[in-house]
Order: C-alpha cells, then sequence, then structure tokens
C-alpha cells in the first residue's frame, strides 16, 4: 500500500442517478417518487435558454416544499463558460434550503473550473450559514475535461463522484456518431480468414471502452464514485441494460436515467446478487479462520483467495447493507 491514503468520498448509493428537467414542475413531482438513489434537477442542456429562470424558480420550490425521502438531491448547474451559472449556484444556495446535497458541474475542463465553483459554494455557504457542505458531482464530458481529468478529480475537497457524459464528449472528440451512448456499427474488428476458408466475422467493439475507464481510475485514485452517463434510447432496455453492465464491470457505480423505466434497471444491475454477497461472506469467514491459523493465503471453492480478496469482499457486504438501509 502506499503511504498516500486516499481519502473516500462519503458513502452513498449511486446505483441509479436521475435527470428531470428543471422547467416542467410536472416532472419534478414524478421524481419524487422514484426508487432513484440519487436526482440531479437540471438546470443545464434540458433546459432551453428562455426557461431557464422559471426552472431555477421550480427547482427552488420543489427542494423546499416536495418529500425526496432519502434520496441524495443535486443540481446540475450550467456551465462556467454561460452567464446563468453564478445565479444558479446563489440563488439554489441561498433559497432551496437544507434539502440539497450535491451540485453538479457539467463540462468541467480543468481544476481551476472546480475551484472557481467551491469559491463561489463556500462564500454562499459561509453568509447565509448553511449546515449541511454540498459536495460536488462533475462531468466529464470534454476532450480538455479528459485530458485534466485527474487534476479535476484531487480538485476539491468537496469532490464525491465523476461521471461520463457520453453526449457532449462525443460532440467534443468529434467522434463519428450521432446517438446518445450505445455502440457503433464502424468500431469493431474483422477476424482473420479462416483456415478453412470459412467467412470472416466482424466483432463490435465498445468505442467509449478507452474513456470510461480513464475516468473510472482519476475516480478511484482520489477516493470519488465513477458514474455511467446516459443512454438515450429509452424504448430499448436490452442496449441499455449492455451499457450499464459494461461500465460496472469497469468499476463503474452506477448509471444516469433519462427516463424512469432505466430507474429499475440501473438499481438492479449495480446491486451485488445474493449469491455474490453469500460468497463475500463466505471469503470473509474464510479469511478470519486464515488469519486465525496465521495464514495468508487459503483456498475457497477450489480457488485462491488472499488479503487482497478480504477488500473487494468487504466492499459487496458494506453495499450490501447500504441497500438494506434504504429498502
Ligand atoms: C451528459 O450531459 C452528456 O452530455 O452525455
Ligand atoms: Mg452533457
Amino acid at each position: 500500500m502506499s503511504f498516500t491514503i486516499v481519502e473516500q468520498a462519503p458513502a452513498r448509493l449511486n446505483r441509479s442517478e436521475l435527470a428531470v428537467p428543471g422547467s416542467n414542475y410536472r416532472f419534478l413531482e414524478k421524481a419524487a417518487d422514484s426508487a432513484a438513489d440519487v436526482i440531479f434537477l437540471d438546470l443545464e442542456d434540458a433546459v432551453a435558454p428562455d426557461d431557464k429562470v422559471q426552472a431555477r424558480k421550480n427547482i427552488i420550490k420543489a427542494l423546499q416544499e416536495l418529500d425526496w425521502g432519502t434520496r441524495t438531491m443535486s443540481v446540475r448547474i450550467n456551465g462556467l463558460d454561460t452567464h446563468y451559472m453564478y445565479r444558479d449556484v446563489v440563488d439554489i444556495l441561498e433559497q432551496a434550503g437544507e434539502r440539497l446535497d450535491l451540485i453538479m458541474i457539467p463540462k468541467v475542463g480543468t481544476a481551476a473550473d472546480v475551484y472557481a465553483v467551491d469559491m463561489l459554494v463556500t462564500q454562499v455557504e459561509d453568509a447565509v450559514g448553511r449546515e449541511k457542505k454540498i459536495g460536488f458531482e462533475m462531468i466529464i464530458e470534454t476532450a480538455l475535461g479528459m485530458a485534466n481529468v485527474d487534476e479535476i478529480a484531487g480538485a476539491s475537497p468537496r469532490n464525491e463522484s465523476l461521471h461520463f457524459g457520453v453526449a457532449d464528449y462525443a460532440a467534443s472528440t468529434k467522434a463519428r456518431t450521432t446517438v446518445i451512448g450505445g455502440p457503433n456499427p464502424l468500431y469493431g474488428v474483422l477476424t482473420d480468414p479462416p483456415a478453412d476458408g470459412g467467412e470472416r466475422q466482424f466483432h463490435w467493439g465498445d468505442m467509449w471502452h478507452y474513456a470510461i475507464a480513464r475516468m473510472v481510475v482519476a475516480a478511484r485514485a482520489n477516493g470519488l464514485r465513477p458514474i455511467d452517463g446516459p443512454f438515450g434510447d429509452f424504448s430499448d432496455p436490452d442496449g441499455y441494460k449492455a451499457q450499464a453492465y459494461r461500465a460496472a464491470v469497469l468499476g463503474c457505480e452506477g448509471k444516469w436515467a433519462i427516463h424512469p423505466s432505466q430507474i429499475d434497471l440501473a438499481n438492479e444491475i449495480n446491486s451485488p446478487s445474493e449469491a455474490e454477497i453469500d460468497k463475500a461472506k463466505r471469503i470473509l469467514a474464510a479469511m478470519e479462520e486464515a488469519q486465525r491459523e496465521g495464514k495468508g493465503a487459503v483456498a475457497l471453492d477450489g480457488r485462491l483467495i488472499d488479503i487482497a480478496s478480504i477488500k473487494q469482499a468487504e466492499v459487496l457486504v458494506q453495499k450490501a447493507a447500504m441497500i438494506a438501509e434504504s429498502a
């Protein structure tokens, strides 16, 4: 283990993160009844310029008046390159009360962007005497943001999570796609001609693999939660599930839901199964016994487990406990 200790962000369930446009109060009311772990109320790209002021008012009212239960509440502010952003922060923090937990910073490009929002948030928190310190979620969705992802992840003690914003990322990198998330049939490999003269096969690849894996490393190295962003085709649950599983396998803890039908899918995919929890508990029990006997590694079900297995198992068991508590 390094002598550098990585501070972990506050433990929160973040299996699903529901995006809700602030411009429609009815959507905000409906979101309050959803099963999402985290809800972000949007002031940014789902809100047209003419609706920004009303959306801010709606979000303030919704945070004050609706019952959000135990969910984690976030507001996505406008980008630092707009003239909306300062008032998003000031009005929301001054007027929305203590229910808000997080601010989501879109299109973050450099550590200085995070620093600037931190400065503003800190001033308002101090001025109005807010009790709860606001945390930050940052969307990595530009080439600049990805190039600076390590510095961004470490830019503020408020940082809690990094999110992969595939739509803006595709636009920023000029990737050849017009859909929001999902594979591209042009991205793949053609197998060599088989010796028996059979047909060559084309295997689709995941054009987002590098971006997600890169973000996961930056997030984990800084104790943050990596979260996969949107999948636009909400009439394709199988496509959503495939995207969510591949992000989870790489280390993401959750995925956005841009439609209520995606929430249960995200919760299910990002929850450990009964079998996984059972196995983790058996690993912990076996390792406890091994340590009592002065051994560093033992066999369980014919496979080697060692001290590293304890950490993996503990993460799983802790998550299961948080899920049980939230139910
Ligand atoms: C999210 O904001 C995205 O651009 O994908
Ligand atoms: Mg975006």
